[in-house]
């Protein structure tokens, strides 16, 4: 049996600019260790930017959380943090929160989304491979909610979801419960769909604390669809140090949903938190891979690529850039056009970010220091009610 890990981990480790993307020695750095690795402790690998943030794309036999990935990848944000440094960049090193981790860089700052699973051209249920990998910048780790419960928990989006029979039995959401900041242990509720689809839309309902984080199909429960990097930075930090900028593998075709079925709730535009200092709400665009952040607000965006792999593992060699395709043109016109107009209204409400969410950043400062110069109007009101008698 040939059992494969694929591993996306992706860090900020700084940008030109502002928060735009990451510079062209920032990425050679990391796609020569990557390329040093290929047939030796990687199967294969790519290495892409979305925004500001570097993804390192990998196929491994060493399993889910495997300390020599791990520390590979951070040896590389740490080359490109060399690299942001030399050239005065912003940011550099943003993502890597502690000194060294311990092996599994989960907790540590990075975003890690992984799958294992067995490679088998002759299995009945997956002769071929396919899977996308989606990463997001300028938004939080919920920002996968809204198309996740779209795909796998509403036909009004997902008409595969009755047209296959394997589809049809079901699925197994792992949702996290981000505020759990214990260091030795994850919260996590598991909910099999379609029963508990009203209870899924409770959790997701607030996206700043919960998060679809693993999805399994029912019809072959060893079979993991869905892994997304479910952890909040500010929870790590203590403080606000840049948005979460979540990413996510999605495996697709035969028992799992066709990758046009995944991408199509994209073209809503849906809400998410981030942007600017990520503390607004936003609708995500998606985009081409390597598409710098440079509108006004620094707009959430999302890519999509799809691939697929060989009995080996191998993957990189050629890829479709789903949302750099033309389909995408009037989704990303609208998208623009109804961010355009949300922000009109400023900060008042809605338009900013939850205080959960800025409960990390200055507002909170001056909330505190305001609340000293509050007082109680009881005396003032009794005084006045019987100044007017
Ligand atoms: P990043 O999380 O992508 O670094 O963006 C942070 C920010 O504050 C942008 O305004
Ligand atoms: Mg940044
Ligand atoms: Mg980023």
């Amino acid at each position: 049996m040939n059992k494969v890990t694929l591993s996306v981990i992706k860090a900020d480790v700084g940008s030109i600019g502002g928060h735009t993307r990451p510079s062209e020695p920032m990425l050679s750095s990391v796609q020569s260790r990557v390329r040093s690795a290929i047939g030796k402790m990687l199967i294969d690998g790519l290495v892409t930017c979305t925004g500001d943030d570097i993804a390192i794309i990998m196929s491994h036999k060493r399993g889910v959380g495997a300390s020599e990935i791990h520390r590979f990848a951070w040896d590389c944000f740490l080359a490109a943090t060399s690299e942001a440094q030399i050239g005065g960049l912003y940011g550099a090193g943003q993502d890597l929160l502690v000194d060294a981790p311990s092996g599994n860089v989960r907790g540590a700052g990075p975003a890690v989304a992984e799958i294992e699973f067995t490679r088998d051209p002759k299995s009945k249920d997956r002769p071929a491979e396919a899977f996308l990998i989606f990463a997001a910048d300028k938004c939080s780790p919920g920002a996968y909610s809204f198309p996740l419960y779209a795909v796998f928990c509403d036909p009004m989006h997902n008409g595969g979801l009755l047209l296959s029979p394997k589809l049809h039995q079901g699925f197994t959401l792992s949702i996290i419960d981000m505020d759990h900041t214990a260091k030795d242990s994850d919260r996590i509720v598991r909910l099999h769909v379609p029963e508990r689809t009203w209870d899924v839309a409770c959790l997701l309902q607030n996206p700043d604390r919960f998060a679809i984080e693993a999805i399994h199909s029912r019809y072959q429960p060893d079979e993991q669809v869905v892994s997304v990097s479910a952890t909040r930075l500010h929870n790590i930090a203590g403080k606000y140090t840049g948005k979460d900028d979540p990413v996510a593998i999605v495996r697709t075709q035969g028992i799992f949903p066709a990758p046009e079925e995944v991408v199509e709730p994209y073209q809503l535009g849906h809400f998410v938190t981030g942007d600017c200092r990520g503390s607004h709400v936003m609708p995500i665009m998606p985009v081409a891979i390597n598409t710098p952040v440079a509108g006004p607000f620094c707009l959430p965006v999302v890519s999509c690529l799809a691939f697929s792999m060989d009995a080996e593992g191998v993957f990189a060699k050629d890829y479709v850039d789903l949302f750099g395709n033309v389909v995408w043109d009037s989704t990303r016109l609208k998208v623009q056009q109804k961010a355009d107009e949300w922000r009109r209204q400023g900060f008042i409400g809605s338009t900013m970010a939850s205080h959960a969410e800025l409960a990390y950043t200055g507002i909170m400062e001056t909330l505190a220091s305001l609340d000293k110069e509050f007082v109680l109007r009881k005396e003032e009101l009794v005084g006045g009610t019987k100044g007017t008698k």
